[in-house]
Protein backbone atom coordinates (compact mmCIF):
# COMPACT_ATOMS: atom_id res chain seq x y z
CA UNK A 1 0.00 0.00 0.00
CA UNK A 2 1.11 3.47 -1.02
CA UNK A 3 -1.31 5.81 -0.01
CA UNK A 4 -0.92 8.65 2.68
CA UNK A 5 -3.14 10.45 4.80
CA UNK A 6 -2.73 14.08 4.04
CA UNK A 7 -5.72 15.43 5.35
CA UNK A 8 -7.02 12.84 8.35
CA UNK A 9 -10.47 12.83 9.78
CA UNK A 10 -10.00 14.34 12.55
CA UNK A 11 -7.85 17.83 11.73
CA UNK A 12 -10.86 18.88 9.45
CA UNK A 13 -13.30 17.94 11.96
CA UNK A 14 -12.30 20.35 14.26
CA UNK A 15 -10.89 20.07 18.00
CA UNK A 16 -12.26 16.28 18.65
CA UNK A 17 -9.56 15.15 20.90
CA UNK A 18 -11.55 13.30 23.05
CA UNK A 19 -13.20 10.52 22.23
CA UNK A 20 -16.82 11.03 20.21
CA UNK A 21 -19.91 11.20 22.36
CA UNK A 22 -23.02 9.28 20.84
CA UNK A 23 -24.85 11.13 18.25
CA UNK A 24 -23.82 15.15 18.85
CA UNK A 25 -25.53 17.57 16.89
CA UNK A 26 -22.54 17.84 14.49
CA UNK A 27 -21.95 14.36 13.63
CA UNK A 28 -24.49 14.80 10.84
CA UNK A 29 -22.00 17.33 9.21
CA UNK A 30 -18.56 15.26 10.39
CA UNK A 31 -20.35 11.78 8.48
CA UNK A 32 -20.86 14.45 5.65
CA UNK A 33 -16.91 15.66 5.69
CA UNK A 34 -15.94 12.13 6.12
CA UNK A 35 -17.72 10.74 3.32
CA UNK A 36 -16.37 13.45 1.25
CA UNK A 37 -13.19 12.46 2.25
CA UNK A 38 -13.72 8.79 0.97
CA UNK A 39 -15.33 9.64 -2.38
CA UNK A 40 -12.05 11.91 -3.00
CA UNK A 41 -10.09 8.35 -2.66
CA UNK A 42 -12.25 6.17 -4.12
CA UNK A 43 -12.62 5.21 -7.69
CA UNK A 44 -15.56 6.58 -9.59
CA UNK A 45 -17.91 3.51 -8.99
CA UNK A 46 -17.88 2.95 -5.39
CA UNK A 47 -20.70 3.93 -3.23
CA UNK A 48 -20.51 6.11 -0.43
CA UNK A 49 -23.51 7.33 1.58
CA UNK A 50 -23.32 9.79 4.98
CA UNK A 51 -25.50 8.94 8.00
CA UNK A 52 -27.16 5.56 6.23
CA UNK A 53 -29.55 4.20 8.62
CA UNK A 54 -28.57 0.58 9.37
CA UNK A 55 -32.20 -1.07 9.98
CA UNK A 56 -32.68 -0.83 6.07
CA UNK A 57 -29.27 -3.17 6.07
CA UNK A 58 -30.07 -5.76 8.44
CA UNK A 59 -32.15 -8.58 8.34
CA UNK A 60 -33.67 -7.37 11.84
CA UNK A 61 -34.30 -4.36 10.68
CA UNK A 62 -33.49 -2.17 13.99
CA UNK A 63 -30.35 0.05 14.18
CA UNK A 64 -29.32 3.47 14.09
CA UNK A 65 -26.62 4.94 10.80
CA UNK A 66 -23.25 4.56 9.90
CA UNK A 67 -21.29 7.51 9.76
CA UNK A 68 -20.19 6.70 6.39
CA UNK A 69 -21.17 3.64 4.39
CA UNK A 70 -19.00 2.38 1.64
CA UNK A 71 -19.35 -0.21 -1.37
CA UNK A 72 -16.27 -0.39 -3.15
CA UNK A 73 -15.76 -1.42 -6.17
CA UNK A 74 -12.30 -2.97 -6.39
CA UNK A 75 -10.01 -4.60 -3.82
CA UNK A 76 -7.51 -1.99 -4.42
CA UNK A 77 -10.45 0.57 -3.24
CA UNK A 78 -11.04 -1.98 -0.30
CA UNK A 79 -6.97 -1.26 0.36
CA UNK A 80 -7.43 2.25 0.34
CA UNK A 81 -10.26 2.38 2.79
CA UNK A 82 -8.14 0.59 5.17
CA UNK A 83 -5.69 2.81 4.94
CA UNK A 84 -7.33 5.71 5.23
CA UNK A 85 -9.33 4.17 7.94
CA UNK A 86 -5.93 3.11 9.94
CA UNK A 87 -4.38 6.66 9.69
CA UNK A 88 -6.97 8.81 9.98
CA UNK A 89 -8.09 6.54 13.31
CA UNK A 90 -11.34 5.97 11.87
CA UNK A 91 -12.46 2.42 13.21
CA UNK A 92 -14.23 0.23 10.20
CA UNK A 93 -16.62 -2.57 10.37
CA UNK A 94 -18.03 -4.82 7.11
CA UNK A 95 -21.21 -5.64 7.40
CA UNK A 96 -21.56 -8.85 4.97
CA UNK A 97 -25.18 -9.05 4.62
CA UNK A 98 -26.50 -8.15 7.88
CA UNK A 99 -27.59 -11.12 8.60
CA UNK A 100 -26.28 -12.20 11.92
CA UNK A 101 -25.91 -8.24 13.06
CA UNK A 102 -27.97 -6.34 15.93
CA UNK A 103 -26.83 -2.67 15.65
CA UNK A 104 -27.65 -0.52 18.35
CA UNK A 105 -30.18 2.17 17.72
CA UNK A 106 -27.28 4.87 18.03
CA UNK A 107 -25.51 3.67 15.01
CA UNK A 108 -22.10 2.86 14.16
CA UNK A 109 -19.05 5.75 14.41
CA UNK A 110 -16.66 5.17 11.22
CA UNK A 111 -16.91 3.62 8.06
CA UNK A 112 -18.98 0.29 7.36
CA UNK A 113 -18.49 -1.76 4.32
CA UNK A 114 -20.65 -3.55 2.58
CA UNK A 115 -19.12 -6.02 -0.33
CA UNK A 116 -22.03 -5.87 -2.54
CA UNK A 117 -20.25 -4.70 -6.10
CA UNK A 118 -19.86 -6.93 -8.96
CA UNK A 119 -16.17 -7.47 -7.89
CA UNK A 120 -16.83 -9.28 -4.65
CA UNK A 121 -19.44 -11.30 -5.17
CA UNK A 122 -19.09 -13.54 -8.06
CA UNK A 123 -19.00 -17.10 -8.32
CA UNK A 124 -17.20 -19.06 -10.63
CA UNK A 125 -16.95 -22.85 -10.89
CA UNK A 126 -13.98 -24.99 -12.07
CA UNK A 127 -14.09 -28.49 -12.09
CA UNK A 128 -15.34 -29.93 -8.45
CA UNK A 129 -14.37 -25.83 -6.83
CA UNK A 130 -16.29 -22.99 -6.45
CA UNK A 131 -14.85 -19.92 -6.00
CA UNK A 132 -17.17 -17.09 -4.27
CA UNK A 133 -16.59 -13.65 -3.48
CA UNK A 134 -17.09 -12.34 0.32
CA UNK A 135 -19.85 -10.56 -0.44
CA UNK A 136 -21.28 -13.25 -2.43
CA UNK A 137 -24.98 -14.98 -0.86
CA UNK A 138 -24.45 -18.55 0.56
CA UNK A 139 -27.93 -19.10 -1.23
CA UNK A 140 -26.04 -17.78 -4.47
CA UNK A 141 -23.33 -20.80 -3.81
CA UNK A 142 -25.96 -23.18 -3.63
CA UNK A 143 -27.97 -22.72 -6.18
CA UNK A 144 -24.30 -22.78 -8.67
CA UNK A 145 -23.55 -25.61 -7.21
CA UNK A 146 -26.56 -27.25 -7.62
CA UNK A 147 -26.78 -25.95 -11.53
CA UNK A 148 -22.85 -27.74 -12.06
CA UNK A 149 -24.42 -30.63 -10.25
CA UNK A 150 -22.04 -30.19 -7.06
CA UNK A 151 -23.31 -31.88 -3.81
CA UNK A 152 -22.08 -31.76 -0.53
CA UNK A 153 -22.99 -27.35 -0.70
CA UNK A 154 -27.00 -27.90 0.23
CA UNK A 155 -27.03 -26.79 3.92
CA UNK A 156 -25.81 -22.71 2.65
CA UNK A 157 -29.28 -22.70 0.93
CA UNK A 158 -31.20 -21.85 3.94
CA UNK A 159 -28.25 -19.58 6.18
CA UNK A 160 -29.53 -15.64 4.67
CA UNK A 161 -25.87 -14.39 4.79
CA UNK A 162 -22.53 -14.33 2.57
CA UNK A 163 -19.62 -15.56 2.48
CA UNK A 164 -17.48 -13.54 4.17
CA UNK A 165 -19.56 -13.37 7.41
CA UNK A 166 -20.01 -17.33 6.76
CA UNK A 167 -16.33 -17.42 7.11
CA UNK A 168 -16.22 -14.77 9.92
CA UNK A 169 -18.66 -16.89 12.21
CA UNK A 170 -18.06 -20.09 11.31
CA UNK A 171 -22.09 -20.46 9.82
CA UNK A 172 -23.53 -23.41 9.20
CA UNK A 173 -27.36 -25.36 9.31
CA UNK A 174 -28.43 -29.31 9.01
CA UNK A 175 -25.20 -30.65 10.83
CA UNK A 176 -22.54 -28.50 8.65
CA UNK A 177 -20.65 -26.07 8.65
CA UNK A 178 -18.84 -23.29 6.31
CA UNK A 179 -15.38 -25.02 7.43
CA UNK A 180 -16.03 -28.29 6.64
CA UNK A 181 -16.61 -27.28 2.83
CA UNK A 182 -13.75 -25.12 2.02
CA UNK A 183 -10.61 -25.56 0.75
CA UNK A 184 -9.16 -22.27 0.21
CA UNK A 185 -9.69 -18.58 1.47
CA UNK A 186 -8.43 -15.41 0.26
CA UNK A 187 -8.56 -12.16 3.05
CA UNK A 188 -6.85 -8.97 3.56
CA UNK A 189 -4.44 -8.43 6.58
CA UNK A 190 -5.09 -5.37 8.85
CA UNK A 191 -1.52 -4.22 7.20
CA UNK A 192 -3.20 -4.27 3.96
CA UNK A 193 -1.68 -7.06 1.97
CA UNK A 194 -3.98 -9.27 0.40
CA UNK A 195 -2.84 -13.48 0.83
CA UNK A 196 -4.26 -16.81 -0.18
CA UNK A 197 -3.59 -19.99 2.13
CA UNK A 198 -5.30 -23.06 2.57
CA UNK A 199 -8.62 -22.72 5.07
CA UNK A 200 -7.17 -25.72 6.97
CA UNK A 201 -4.42 -23.42 8.55
CA UNK A 202 -7.39 -21.53 10.13
CA UNK A 203 -8.41 -22.27 13.29
CA UNK A 204 -12.51 -22.45 13.47
CA UNK A 205 -14.83 -23.76 15.60
CA UNK A 206 -18.77 -23.84 16.25
CA UNK A 207 -19.83 -20.84 14.97
CA UNK A 208 -17.21 -19.03 15.59
CA UNK A 209 -13.41 -18.07 13.42
CA UNK A 210 -11.34 -15.33 15.68
CA UNK A 211 -9.16 -15.01 13.15
CA UNK A 212 -11.91 -13.16 10.91
CA UNK A 213 -12.40 -10.55 13.48
CA UNK A 214 -9.22 -9.09 12.65
CA UNK A 215 -8.44 -10.27 9.32
CA UNK A 216 -10.79 -9.55 6.32
CA UNK A 217 -12.23 -12.14 3.85
CA UNK A 218 -12.00 -11.71 0.35
CA UNK A 219 -13.06 -14.87 -1.12
CA UNK A 220 -13.30 -18.10 -0.58
CA UNK A 221 -12.90 -21.89 -2.36
CA UNK A 222 -15.63 -24.39 -1.81
CA UNK A 223 -15.16 -28.25 -3.07
CA UNK A 224 -17.94 -29.89 -3.97
CA UNK A 225 -18.37 -33.41 -5.33
CA UNK A 226 -19.82 -34.63 -8.23
CA UNK A 227 -23.56 -36.00 -8.12
CA UNK A 228 -26.87 -35.31 -10.19
CA UNK A 229 -28.44 -32.09 -10.14
CA UNK A 230 -31.50 -33.40 -9.40
CA UNK A 231 -30.80 -35.40 -6.04
CA UNK A 232 -29.14 -32.42 -5.30
CA UNK A 233 -32.08 -30.13 -5.76
CA UNK A 234 -34.08 -32.60 -4.18
CA UNK A 235 -31.80 -32.43 -0.65
CA UNK A 236 -32.22 -28.44 -1.33
CA UNK A 237 -35.80 -28.27 -1.15
CA UNK A 238 -36.05 -30.68 1.76
CA UNK A 239 -33.76 -28.51 3.90
CA UNK A 240 -36.16 -25.28 2.59
CA UNK A 241 -39.25 -27.12 3.63
CA UNK A 242 -37.65 -28.01 6.82
CA UNK A 243 -36.87 -24.59 7.45
CA UNK A 244 -39.71 -22.80 6.52
CA UNK A 245 -41.71 -25.35 9.21
CA UNK A 246 -39.53 -24.68 12.19
CA UNK A 247 -38.36 -21.19 11.68
CA UNK A 248 -39.96 -17.45 11.56
CA UNK A 249 -41.03 -15.68 9.04
CA UNK A 250 -40.64 -12.00 10.35
CA UNK A 251 -37.60 -10.28 10.06
CA UNK A 252 -34.80 -11.63 12.29
CA UNK A 253 -31.21 -12.05 12.99
CA UNK A 254 -31.22 -15.66 12.45
CA UNK A 255 -30.61 -17.62 15.70
CA UNK A 256 -29.80 -15.35 18.69
CA UNK A 257 -27.75 -17.29 20.74
CA UNK A 258 -25.41 -20.10 20.49
CA UNK A 259 -26.91 -23.57 21.48
CA UNK A 260 -25.28 -24.31 24.49
CA UNK A 261 -24.06 -27.73 25.86
CA UNK A 262 -26.57 -29.33 27.90
CA UNK A 263 -29.93 -28.34 25.24
CA UNK A 264 -30.98 -26.40 21.82
CA UNK A 265 -31.41 -22.64 23.11
CA UNK A 266 -34.77 -22.74 21.03
CA UNK A 267 -36.07 -25.84 23.61
CA UNK A 268 -34.43 -24.06 26.32
CA UNK A 269 -36.38 -20.68 25.83
CA UNK A 270 -39.76 -22.80 25.27
CA UNK A 271 -39.43 -24.59 28.71
CA UNK A 272 -38.78 -21.12 30.32
CA UNK A 273 -42.54 -19.93 28.74
CA UNK A 274 -40.46 -16.96 27.06
CA UNK A 275 -41.99 -17.71 23.43
CA UNK A 276 -44.46 -15.10 22.13
CA UNK A 277 -42.86 -12.64 25.32
CA UNK A 278 -43.04 -9.32 23.80
CA UNK A 279 -41.15 -6.29 24.71
CA UNK A 280 -42.02 -2.91 22.46
CA UNK A 281 -41.68 -3.74 18.54
CA UNK A 282 -39.86 -7.21 19.43
CA UNK A 283 -41.43 -10.67 20.20
CA UNK A 284 -39.71 -13.74 20.91
CA UNK A 285 -41.00 -16.21 17.86
CA UNK A 286 -43.51 -18.41 19.14
CA UNK A 287 -42.43 -20.51 16.04
CA UNK A 288 -39.05 -21.09 17.38
CA UNK A 289 -37.60 -19.94 20.77
CA UNK A 290 -33.88 -18.95 19.77
CA UNK A 291 -35.50 -16.20 17.00
CA UNK A 292 -36.66 -12.80 18.55
CA UNK A 293 -38.74 -11.05 15.38
CA UNK A 294 -39.03 -7.62 14.42
CA UNK A 295 -43.06 -7.06 14.55
CA UNK A 296 -42.01 -3.62 12.24
CA UNK A 297 -41.79 -1.09 14.55
CA UNK A 298 -38.71 -2.53 17.20
CA UNK A 299 -35.66 -0.83 17.96
CA UNK A 300 -32.75 -2.25 18.88
CA UNK A 301 -33.47 -1.59 22.59
CA UNK A 302 -36.82 -3.77 22.21
CA UNK A 303 -34.42 -6.87 21.52
CA UNK A 304 -31.33 -6.02 23.98
CA UNK A 305 -34.29 -5.95 26.38
CA UNK A 306 -35.72 -9.45 25.36
CA UNK A 307 -31.66 -10.52 24.99
CA UNK A 308 -31.51 -9.48 28.58
CA UNK A 309 -34.61 -11.23 29.92
CA UNK A 310 -33.67 -14.49 28.78
CA UNK A 311 -30.05 -14.53 29.86
CA UNK A 312 -31.09 -13.56 33.37
CA UNK A 313 -34.17 -16.06 33.45
CA UNK A 314 -31.98 -19.11 31.82
CA UNK A 315 -28.94 -18.01 34.26
CA UNK A 316 -31.65 -18.26 37.18
CA UNK A 317 -33.85 -20.87 36.65
CA UNK A 318 -31.72 -23.35 34.93
CA UNK A 319 -27.98 -22.04 35.52
CA UNK A 320 -27.18 -22.07 31.91
CA UNK A 321 -25.22 -19.20 31.06
CA UNK A 322 -26.80 -18.23 27.31
CA UNK A 323 -24.28 -16.69 24.66
CA UNK A 324 -25.53 -14.44 21.85
CA UNK A 325 -24.50 -15.62 18.33
CA UNK A 326 -25.70 -12.64 16.65
CA UNK A 327 -22.72 -9.99 16.73
CA UNK A 328 -23.69 -7.23 19.06
CA UNK A 329 -22.29 -3.69 17.88
CA UNK A 330 -22.96 -0.05 17.71
CA UNK A 331 -23.85 2.89 20.14
CA UNK A 332 -26.46 3.24 22.22
N1 LIG B 1 -36.94 -26.68 19.79
C1 LIG B 1 -37.93 -26.52 20.70
N2 LIG B 1 -38.56 -25.31 20.77
C2 LIG B 1 -38.24 -24.27 19.96
C3 LIG B 1 -37.21 -24.44 19.01
C4 LIG B 1 -36.57 -25.67 18.95
O1 LIG B 1 -38.24 -27.42 21.46
O2 LIG B 1 -38.86 -23.21 20.07
C5 LIG B 1 -36.28 -27.99 19.68
C6 LIG B 1 -36.56 -28.66 18.33
O3 LIG B 1 -37.74 -29.36 18.36
C7 LIG B 1 -35.35 -29.54 18.17
C8 LIG B 1 -34.23 -28.79 18.86
O4 LIG B 1 -34.86 -27.82 19.71
O5 LIG B 1 -35.54 -30.76 18.84
C9 LIG B 1 -33.30 -28.09 17.88
O6 LIG B 1 -34.04 -27.19 17.08
P1 LIG B 1 -33.72 -26.96 15.53
O7 LIG B 1 -33.70 -28.27 14.82
O8 LIG B 1 -34.60 -25.89 15.03
O9 LIG B 1 -32.23 -26.51 15.51
P2 LIG B 1 -31.49 -25.42 16.40
O10 LIG B 1 -30.44 -26.13 17.19
O11 LIG B 1 -32.44 -24.58 17.15
C10 LIG B 1 -29.63 -24.97 14.63
C11 LIG B 1 -28.90 -23.73 14.25
C12 LIG B 1 -29.68 -22.96 13.19
C13 LIG B 1 -29.93 -23.86 11.99
C14 LIG B 1 -30.70 -25.08 12.47
C15 LIG B 1 -30.99 -26.07 11.35
C16 LIG B 1 -27.71 -22.84 16.22
C17 LIG B 1 -27.72 -21.83 17.32
N3 LIG B 1 -28.77 -22.87 15.44
O12 LIG B 1 -30.84 -24.54 15.27
O13 LIG B 1 -28.88 -21.87 12.79
O14 LIG B 1 -30.67 -23.15 11.01
O15 LIG B 1 -29.91 -25.76 13.49
O16 LIG B 1 -29.84 -26.76 11.01
O17 LIG B 1 -26.71 -23.56 16.08
C18 LIG B 1 -28.37 -19.56 12.98
O18 LIG B 1 -27.19 -19.91 13.11
O19 LIG B 1 -28.71 -18.36 12.96
C19 LIG B 1 -29.38 -20.59 12.88
C20 LIG B 1 -30.67 -20.31 12.84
Amino acid sequence: MTATIETPLRSTAGSHARPDPPATPDRPARSTALAAQLRARLSPAAVVLADEPLARRTTLKVGGPADAYVEPATELDLVELLEFCRAAGVPLRVLGRGSNLLVRDGGIRGVVVSLAQPAFVRVTVTGERLRAGAGARLKEVANTARRHALAGLEFLEGIPGSVGGALRMNAGAHASWVFDVIEQIRYLTPDGEVIERPAGDIPAQYRSCSFFTTNLALAAVFRGRPDRAEAIGERMAAFNRRRWDTQPRQPSAGCIFKNPAALPAGRLIEELGLKGHRIGGAEVSSVHGNFLVNLGHARAADVLALIDLIRTRAQAERGILLETEVEIVGED
